[in-house]
């Protein structure tokens, strides 16, 4: 039987810088089985560990069609994100999941929406990645993404690539002399943008966006079961077991981290 209480040992590939306090790391598991057998849907986490220190839930950040390795990127935040941040090519980190439920799956009639705000761009890049590959196919595919100033921005060596492929609006809250495209609330993007009725809306970012981001989308048109969002709760067992995660009824690690609005949002501060 699956013991996902076990973490397997994996090894740092790569290690890049993506601001002061963010990096991505491509990681591939010791065991090539363990590499082989590793799938996961889009939106759904690890735990990564370091020794005598922890785990930290982390989404993947690359496509699950990616056979050699799985990438995670991670922001700075406490003891575990601190010591990963000292890493580098050849040091070894303990991985247990996939966990939890990821975005629902697209399907090819769907007009898409991605929204994802500051560390969020992250758990919403696989889909991107697969709808620039040929693996994602929708009707449409939107992408707004917004972080504070120019030297938070991440994944910025793609940013080419999915504005020739797809459509995507990338926004700075402050203005900066190298940043030529759009200054403002990711809101005033979506204001602005022709977003389809019909359209299946994925958020994701820092908790003081949710509440304006879906009031904009249901000010579209866009039906509440449509609106999809992925929430960040403290957790430790990572398999709906030790109910650090909980909010009201549900477990964040395991019936999120991504949910339906209107099945979560009468929950006392869900968003
Ligand atoms: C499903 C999920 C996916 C995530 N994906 C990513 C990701 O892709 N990249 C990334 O950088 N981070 C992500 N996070 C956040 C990340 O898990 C935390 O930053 C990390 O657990 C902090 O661990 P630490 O040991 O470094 O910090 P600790 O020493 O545990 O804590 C440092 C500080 O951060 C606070 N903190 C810890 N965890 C959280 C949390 N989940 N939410 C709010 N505050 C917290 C603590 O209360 C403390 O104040 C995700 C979290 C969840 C739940
Ligand atoms: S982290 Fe233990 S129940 Fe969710």
């Amino acid at each position: 039987m699956k013991n996902e209480y076990q973490p397997k040992e994996a090894i740092i590939k790569k290690a890049m810088k993506e601001t002061d306090d963010i990096n991505t790391y491509w990681i591939s598991f010791l065991n090539k089985k363990d590499q082989e057998d590793f799938w996961f849907e889009p939106g759904q986490f690890v735990q990564v560990g370091v020794p005598k220190l922890g785990e930290a839930p982390i989404s993947i950040s690359s496509s699950p069609h990616i056979e050699s390795h799985f990438e995670i990127t991670v922001r700075e935040a406490g003891r575990v994100t601190k010591a990963l941040a000292k890493m580098k090519k050849g040091d070894k980190v303990f991985i247990r999941g996939p966990f939890g439920k990821g975005w629902p799956k697209p399907q090819l009639d769907d007009h898409l929406v991605l929204v994802a705000g500051g560390i969020g761009l992250p758990a919403v890049k696989p889909l991107l990645d697969d709808f620039c590959h040929g693996y994602l196919q929708v009707k449409s595919l939107q992408t707004f993404y917004g972080t504070t100033h120019f030297d938070k921005l991440v994944c910025m060596r793609y940013f080419d690539l999915w504005r020739k492929e797809t459509e995507v609006h990338i926004t700075l809250d402050n203005q900066d002399p190298r940043w030529k495209a759009d200054v403002g609330l990711i809101t005033e993007l979506i204001k602005k943008a022709k977003i389809y009725k019909d359209s299946k809306v994925f958020i994701i970012g820092p908790p003081v966006m949710y509440k304006f981001v879906i009031a904009e989308f249901l000010k579209k048109g866009v039906p509440e079961k449509n609106i999809f969002m992925s929430l960040e709760r403290k957790m430790s067992c990572g398999v709906g077991v030790c109910q650090h995660c909980a909010c009201g009824d549900k477990y964040t690690c395991k019936d999120g981290p991504v949910f339906r609005y209107d099945r979560v949002k009468d929950i006392p501060d869900i968003i």
